[in-house]
């Protein structure tokens, strides 16, 4: 079984090792590019240094004009611009935008500013937009070349991929938000139970209390295996249904398509199958020996999940006069869902029909 909160730690102390850049000593060699009269010369050496990179790179001189750049540039810019091309100045990306998804002109982008200042620029955000639509988010850290006079003759760029990590940042900060909502919504049941549960003796109050908040932790660690996205149904329902035969078929039968049920519609229909159970086993078909209980549902085209619990082979039946917690829980969870739920009092056993739109 897999443990969110560990998982996002780990997935956090992984993402937080991120490559130091030198960026100083990449100018240097950068700065070879720009001093060396070869242009041959110029060109090879720091070019092939700058391929052992495992960063992106590239240096352009002072007038923006893009000298070279190694392969992890043209992989995260998605294109491979031509060098030294007057219509491509700054950055070899198609385009940019700032974290705040406005646009980032060419002539106003870090690279810009550091060649009209030589102020460096450490771990700035930009978003590159490939010519293929899609878009990745780059850390930048540039330098400016001087010559020995202290003239700026050029800047280097360093910047790495860190889609993946913002990505991941996203999900933690997603999934904290989540567990933290869930946590409040599961005490709310919870004192509502302890709140509403009534029993002649102290002792059945324990048990019946006891017994409420178990479905819950159980569909809990449902959400929990599958990082909050929900409930598999058919799981939920074995589960809650194992005390009774679960799928033994000979007391229980269960039957319907597999369906994930987003946490508050799991949790709901985990409350409901437990207090249509207990009251099965106290008053209905699951208090007799022959008696079985058949849980079936099915998807609507307009997309609700409409489950029936068929009781049959109980004591006759005769519609109650009195509403305890179960009845009243249930009408409130699945209400607020903006469900529906409907007892049929037959002869020969209580018929319930929940309906719930899906999320
Ligand atoms: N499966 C069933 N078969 C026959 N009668 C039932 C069945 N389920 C409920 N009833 C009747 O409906 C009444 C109301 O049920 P409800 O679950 O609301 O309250 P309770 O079970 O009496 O108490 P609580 O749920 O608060 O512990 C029950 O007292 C019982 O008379
Ligand atoms: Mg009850």
């Amino acid at each position: 079984m897999s443990d969110a909160p560990s998982d996002a730690r780990r997935s956090l102390q992984r993402n937080s090792v991120r490559t130091s850049i030198d960026v100083d000593a990449v100018a240097k060699a950068a700065g070879v590019v720009l001093d060396l009269r070869d242009e041959e010369l110029a060109f090879e050496l720091p070019g092939r240094l700058f391929e052992q990179l495992p960063f992106a790179v590239y240096v352009c001189d002072r007038d923006g004009l893009v000298l070279r750049y190694n392969r992890c540039a043209a992989e995260l810019w998605g294109r491979a611009p031509k060098l030294r091309d007057s219509d491509e100045r700054f950055c070899g990306s198609y385009r940019m935008f700032r974290p705040d998804g406005s646009l980032l002109l060419h002539h106003q982008c870090p690279m810009a500013t550091v060649l009209r200042t030589g102020i460096s620029v450490r771990e700035q955000e930009v978003h590159i937009e490939r010519p293929d639509g899609s878009r990745g988010i780059a850390l930048v850290d540039i330098e400016a070349i001087k010559n020995s006079d202290g003239n700026i003759v050029g800047a280097v760029n360093c910047f790495q991929d860190v889609t993946e990590r913002k990505r991941s940042e996203e999900q933690i900060v997603n999934l904290a938000r989540e567990a933290e909502h869930r946590t409040k919504n599961i005490l709310a049941t919870v004192l509502a139970t302890v709140r509403l549960s009534h029993s002649a003796t102290s002792d059945n109050l324990k048990q019946l209390i006891e017994g409420r908040i178990d479905a819950l932790a159980k569909v809990h660690t449902l959400f929990v295996e599958s990082r909050w996205a929900g409930a598999e149904l058919h799981r939920l329902v074995t589960q809650e249904l194992m005390a009774y035969g679960g799928e033994s078929k000979v007391r229980v039968r269960i039957d319907g398509p597999a369906v994930m049920l987003e946490p508050s519609m799991a949790q709901t229909t985990a409350i409901s199958l437990h207090e249509l159970a207990t009251n099965a086993a106290k008053y209905g078909s699951l208090s007799a020996t022959r008696g079985h209980v058949e849980i079936t549902w099915r998807l609507t085209v307009d997309r609700r999940l409409i489950l029936r619990w068929i009781e049959s082979g109980g004591p006759t039946v005769t519609p109650p006069t009195h509403r305890g917690f179960g009845t009243r829980i249930m009408e409130n969870m699945i209400g607020q869902l903006r469900g529906e739920v409907r007892f049929d009092w037959r002869d020969q056993g209580l018929t319930c029909e929940i309906a719930l739109p899906l999320a």
